[in-house]
């Protein structure tokens, strides 16, 4: 591996599901390079590669919702970085438990360190990815959780 990919590596990154609807199938994809990019209004901004099958979902619901990974979360999000909602129910096949979110059609993760229900506001075809910024327009926190991190291609708790 080069030095430009292991010094990238060394960045400490959030572990996040993006979900998303698309008629009544609800898929689930795990995301490392995602941060909060505005305060007022509250934003965040999400890398998506267009072959990931939750990509062109977002592009036609124009909304995703955020969960973000704690601790006793690793095995679901190695499943959902792994496995493409093209080939399996994601969500079913890992028995999450759902709930319905406050103001967007993608369900909430039951349980969860925190869910942001997000509005897609903009979006940047950039390298081999495409940057989604959505606007967080409700949410859900747990107390008391330690956030999943994601650093040199392994997952470990801050
Ligand atoms: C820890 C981890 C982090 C990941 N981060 C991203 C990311 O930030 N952006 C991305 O496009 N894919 C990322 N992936 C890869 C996707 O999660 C993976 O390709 C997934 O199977 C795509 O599912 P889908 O086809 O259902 O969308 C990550 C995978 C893992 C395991």
């Amino acid at each position: 591996m080069g030095a430009i990919r292991q010094a990238l590596q060394t960045l400490p990154a959030p572990v996040a599901l993006i979900g998303a609807k698309d008629g009544d199938r609800h898929n689930i994809t795990t995301v490392a390079w995602i941060c909060q990019e505005s305060g007022d209004p509250p934003q965040v901004m999400v890398s998506i590669a267009p072959q990931r099958f939750i990509h062109d979902m977002i592009v036609r619901s124009r909304e995703f919702m955020v969960t973000v990974m704690g601790e006793g979360d690793e095995e679901a999000a190695l499943f959902c970085g792994t496995k493409s909602g093209r080939d399996v129910d994601k969500v079913k096949e890992l028995g999450l438990p759902t709930e319905p979110a406050e103001v967007i059609g993608v369900p909430r993760i039951k349980g969860a360190l925190a869910n942001l229900e997000c509005r897609l506001v903009d979006s940047l075809v950039s390298g081999d990815h495409t940057i989604f910024v959505g606007k967080v327009v409700a949410a859900t926190f747990l107390e008391g959780r330690r956030p999943l991190v994601w650093s040199r291609g392994k997952m470990g708790l801050l």
